[in-house]
């Protein structure tokens, strides 16, 4: 078992880059089993080949988390899972102008469709699951944002689906929590990989993505609902979200958006 987090099993989707790669390498360690999905088979065997080189055991499945039916047999054939972390997403900014259609309905599909996909399969086994220490069946971790806390204009469907995946979760966990499943909603703030590295403009408190996993799965091991970070991009989110929405409107737009990056969607 990994001396630093007390999972033996543990399920990422969209390992094959950025923050859910270095979730997986973190939580890599003797004694403990990863299944990581992603889409691009190189890149998830690459992550995967990592994490076996940190002594973890690692099933690795090439998978898009749109397609329900193939998420759910993915949770379902991995056996005990201790923690499940939603992690795949997209991101897609206005560029100014009007979001486009195919961009929004990829946005939801992949930000909340996704997320239920892997989510509700993981607590519908995770309670067949005997308790473990503290009388734990299993945690379902969600990737939000801290842009769940802003309704910014420069990205209307990324800033709604954290939104929506980070109120889920945080409001299903004060009933499921009395059947031993915990579920958490992780609202990260700016993290170095390529979904940032198109980012133009500036970003505040930009942090490593190995930085972000140990943030991350210690929050998570603490047992806390909420893992926000970093504090003070959190604190500024949760005032700017507390703005009347049309003095804050009127303030983002003066800001660059982020560009359009699902043109074709
Ligand atoms: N970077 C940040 O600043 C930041 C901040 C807050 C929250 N987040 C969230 O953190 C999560 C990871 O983002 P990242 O920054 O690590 O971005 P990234 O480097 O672009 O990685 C995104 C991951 O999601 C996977 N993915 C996307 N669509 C998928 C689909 N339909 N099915 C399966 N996998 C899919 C990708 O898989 P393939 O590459 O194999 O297609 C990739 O592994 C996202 O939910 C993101 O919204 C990121």
């Amino acid at each position: 078992m990994s001396k630093a987090y007390p999972w033996r099993a543990i399920a990422i989707t969209g390992a094959s880059s950025g923050l859910g790669r270095a979730l997986a390498e973190e939580a890599a360690a003797a004694g403990v089993t990863l299944h990581l999905s992603g889409r691009d088979a190189a890149r998830l065997a690459a992550a995967a080949a990592a994490c076996r080189a940190r002594g973890a055991e690692v099933r690795e499945t090439v998978l898009d988390v749109t397609n329900a039916i193939a998420t759910a047999a993915w949770i379902r054939g991995a056996g005990r899972l201790d923690l499940v972390i939603a992690n795949a997403g997209i991101s897609g900014g206005t560029g100014g102008a009007t979001e486009p259609a195919g961009q929004v309905q990829a946005i939801f599909a992949t930000n909340v469709g996704g997320v239920l996909n892997t989510a509700l399969p993981a607590i519908e086994c995770m309670s067949a699951q005997p308790p473990g220490a503290g009388g734990i069946r299993g945690r379902v971790a969600v990737v939000a944002s801290l842009a769940a806390f802003v309704a910014a204009p420069g990205a209307p469907a990324y800033c709604a689906s954290k939104s929506a995946v980070q109120r889920w979760a945080e409001a299903l966990d004060a009933t499921e929590r009395a059947r031993g499943i915990r579920l958490h909603a992780v609202c990260p703030g700016y993290v170095r990989t390529p979904m940032t590295a198109r980012n133009s403009f500036p970003m505040p408190f930009l942090m490593d993505a190995d930085e972000a996993a140990r943030r991350t799965l210690r929050g998570l091991a603490a047992g806390r609902l909420r893992v926000a970070y970093p504090l003070p991009l959190y604190w500024m989110a949760r005032l700017a979200g507390a703005l009347p929405p049309a003095w804050r409107n009127a303030l983002f737009t003066r800001l660059p958006a982020k560009d359009v990056t699902q043109p074709g969607a």
